[in-house]
């Protein structure tokens, strides 16, 4: 194998006892991610995708199966801090400003108090939260606690990112104007992005492949090629090209070309 490769599963099963039996939350997992590729993950609830994105960030181990993130263990890549993780709960240190939950992981890293404010202040900017980095997390909104998970994950621009459903508590105004963000920022740095979410459009709109899962047994059934042959802007949005691709994510999740009124 190659450390091209940024994150790798073979034959990847979680099974969690319960008192009713077993959960088999995910079955037969084999999955490659290049080195700069953004892969979302979409299915119904349940189906696995959260347990596979913790499996990854070395939230929980797996019970069957290899797994490794650019030729290391889990343990060893979360030890070695290289991924950010934002999460659908934000997940923020309630006695911690906005700006030292900003500045979080660049500690951990050992950055010089100057670089982290600086590096702070141009996230605090990103995420349109520049006037709040003194406040506290209850007392913002659950979308700006959001935004602030966000400005920390990708805090030391890590190489590779896992977020799941990081915009589900956010409008819909600023939900785009982050995954146009993101988008952009996934293209500049070059980091592996794997990206949990409900929403079809917005798998489409930032993935280069959207890998389709199906629950009990939570399992890959389709991955459905979405590289844009253009820039992710909002022209994207509009484009024939895009409207085709919902479609096809559509149809795989739904297990089979949808079919039209009069063909029924
Ligand atoms: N800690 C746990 N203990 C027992 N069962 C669990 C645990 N975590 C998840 N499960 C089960 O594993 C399955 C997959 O859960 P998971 O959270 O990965 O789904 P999901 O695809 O993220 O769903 P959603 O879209 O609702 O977030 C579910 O049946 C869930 O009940
Ligand atoms: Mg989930």
């Amino acid at each position: 194998m190659t450390t091209d490769t940024a994150v790798r599963a073979r034959g990847l099963g979680k099974v969690f006892p319960s008192a009713g039996g077993e959960v088999i939350a995910l079955t037969d997992v084999d999955l490659d991610i290049a080195a700069g590729e953004f892969v979302s993950l979409i299915g119904p609830s349940g189906c696995g995708k959260s347990t596979l994105l913790r499996l990854i960030a070395d939230l929980d181990t797996a019970t069957s199966g290899e797994l490794t993130l650019a030729g290391k263990t889990a343990r060893q890549a979360r030890l070695d801090q290289d991924y950010g993780i934002a999460f659908q709960q934000a997940g923020l240190l309630p006695w911690r400003t906005v700006a030292a939950n900003i500045a979080l992981p660049l500690e951990l890293h050992r950055w010089t108090r100057a670089r982290r404010e600086a590096r702070v202040a141009e996230l605090a900017e990103l995420v349109g939260l520049t006037d709040f980095v003194g406040r506290y997390p209850d007392q913002l909104s659950g979308g700006m606690q959001q935004r602030v998970a966000i400005a920390r994950a990708l805090a030391a621009s890590p190489k590779l990112l896992l977020m799941d459903e990081p915009f589900g508590a956010l409008d819909e105004m600023t939900r785009e104007r982050l995954q146009s963000e993101l988008a952009r920022i996934a293209a500049e740095t070059g980091a592996t992005v794997v990206f949990v979410t409900h929403s079809i459009p917005e798998a489409v709109f930032l993935s280069d492949r959207v890998v389709v899962m199906s629950p009990r047994p939570g399992r890959i059934t389709d991955v459905v090629d979405t590289r844009p042959g253009r820039a992710r802007d909002d022209l994207l949005r509009e484009s024939p090209e895009y409207f085709a691709r919902v479609t096809a994510v559509r149809e795989a999740l739904h297990g089979s070309p949808v079919q039209r009124a009069n063909e029924r």
